[in-house]
């Protein structure tokens, strides 16, 4: 198998807040990376704009300097260094004040006519209307010009529609690209791949084959670096709202009529909104302590008193023909034992036994690896080999991407560089669309109202030592269920 890489079109991106972390992380990382692999052509324009005061020559330092530490091919061989070369030739810098003049018309200057323009919000989202004011009055809103809006997209649904109806007053849904950049990962995608394009599976998904569905997304790291956002987000708002509600809607919707941006996020749409609510006793939130040598949570934001959640596990029912009587586990949480997130597609028992007891008696389960080692395994039941009767055992049919295809060929591209190319090729099927964001926090709202009566009195969670696989009280969540949460492991 040969990847293939299909270059874009010229086109211009400017990102508003060059400066800044997501930027220097992801954003431009991605960008050198497409660059490098013949994506992104060299007469592509690539604007940093922010209030820091630069000039275009210190910018192309800075985004070097961000690709070394930050693309993960950025090895330091010739090659690498004449491609960093070719990329920075392609930026300029803007110093702006979004909601000022000062730039606007050296901007509006910089930014072509006749190809895409891309404009990335990667600043607050209190600064998206006058980033959308400005962008208008200067001529920069028109038909090819589109939006790239980053998370948190709102704390709760009236600050969403807030920011659904500022965006749109200058630009319509089809210009609006609200990343969760899980959409963006290989196995994420490949979800829908091996739903819809395999027979096996799709006859058996349902309530009437699937006992229950677990996902899992645990991180190692704790808050650095973001502790103020953080402390007053929490997971259920940081993951939970988006990212694992992203996951459970591909995992549960119907097939859509075509893999296109519509068709998907209706079935998306109609998941969120058949979830019954959250009920308190399915909601388990914890914060880490100190552990395996690490600060504890509090001491981590400065807040001896904090009472937000840095992990959550919560037991949903999706209540249509396709699920009802089938749970669904979602958990998340930082400061775990191990970085490692999958859904696991639990399948029930035959009906009816017609081995001895002794044999043993295995589960089928589905298990797809979102990182790392990203893949997917079956679990089916053999009988042990050689002699002794009759036993049974779970052997998985592995497909670890790497294996499979080999290292180069599951050398997948970060998410970013695919979302980002998906903009310029004017391809919204892996954004949200703002009507599926409001349902979420529809849905997520009043999960958090059960322990947040907005007077800023919510009760502490949970202590979890840090290195962990979360308090005691997640495991109880399935064992009073007579089921349990799959290993967090790497
Ligand atoms: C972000 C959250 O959206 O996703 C972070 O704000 C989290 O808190 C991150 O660490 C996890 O992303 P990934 O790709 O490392 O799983």
């Amino acid at each position: 198998m040969v990847s293939r890489v299909i270059p874009v079109e010229p086109f211009d991106l400017v990102i508003f807040g060059g400066t800044g972390d997501l930027a220097r992380r992801k954003i431009l990382p991605a960008l050198f990376r497409r660059f490098r692999a013949g994506q992104i052509r060299s007469d592509t324009r690539i604007i940093g704009a922010a209030r820091r005061e630069m000039d275009t020559a210190a910018w192309r330092n800075f985004v070097a300097e961000a690709i070394s530490a930050h693309a993960r091919d950025a090895e330091g061989d010739r090659e690498e260094a004449t491609a960093r070369e070719g990329f920075v030739r392609m930026l300029d810098y803007v110093v702006l004040d979004a909601s000022g003049e000062t730039g606007w018309a050296q901007l509006a200057g910089l930014v072509g006519d006749g190809r895409v323009r891309a404009f990335y919000f990667s600043v607050a989202p209190r600064l998206f209307g006058a980033l959308a004011e400005r962008l208008h009055q200067h001529g920069m809103a028109d038909g090819d010009s589109r939006i790239v809006v980053e998370k948190p997209f709102g704390r709760d649904l009236a600050s969403a529609q807030e920011l659904n109806r500022t965006l749109a007053r200058h630009f319509h849904e089809g210009q609006i690209y609200r990343i969760d950049h899980y959409l963006g990962k290989e196995t994420v995608q490949n979800l829908m791949a091996i739903r819809f394009g395999n027979m096996l599976f799709e006859p058996l998904w349902n309530s009437q084959y699937v006992d229950h569905i677990q996902i899992t997304v645990a991180e190692t790291v704790g808050v650095d670096g973001r502790a103020d956002y953080y402390d007053r987000a929490g997971a259920m708002r940081d993951m939970m709202q988006n990212h694992l509600m992203q996951l459970l809607c591909l995992i549960a919707m119907e097939p859509p009529a075509r893999f296109e941006p519509d068709p998907v996020r209706d079935e998306k749409l109609k998941v969120i909104r058949a979830l019954d609510p959250v009920e308190p006793d399915n909601l388990v939130r914890g914060q880490y302590a100190a552990g395996d040598g690490m600060r504890g949570y509090r001491d981590h934001v400065g807040n001896p008193d904090s009472t937000t959640e840095s992990f959550v596990a919560l037991k949903a029912h999706i209540s249509n023909w396709r699920w009802a009587g089938t749970p669904f586990y979602l958990r998340t949480g930082k400061r775990l034992r191990d970085r490692a997130s999958e859904i696991a597609v639990v399948f029930k028992d035959t009906p009816h036994s017609i081995f001895d007891d002794d044999a043993g008696r295995h589960r089928n389960i589905l298990t797809i690896r979102l990182q790392p080692n990203e893949g997917i395994e079956l679990g089916v039941t053999i009988k042990e080999p050689g002699p002794g009767g009759m036993r049974l055992v779970d052997v998985p049919l592995d497909m670890t991407f790497a294996e499979a295809l080999g290292p180069e060929e599951a050398d997948f591209p970060d998410a970013y560089e695919r979302l980002i190319m998906d903009v310029i090729r004017g391809n919204q099927t892996l954004f949200m669309r703002g009507d599926e964001v409001e349902a979420a926090w529809a849905w997520t709202d009043p999960a958090i109202a059960t322990w947040d009566g907005g007077d800023g009195m919510a009760p502490a969670p949970i202590p979890y030592p840090s290195g962990s696989s979360g308090p005691r009280e997640s495991l109880m969540l399935m064992r009073r269920d007579g089921r349990e949460w799959r290993e967090i492991r790497a």
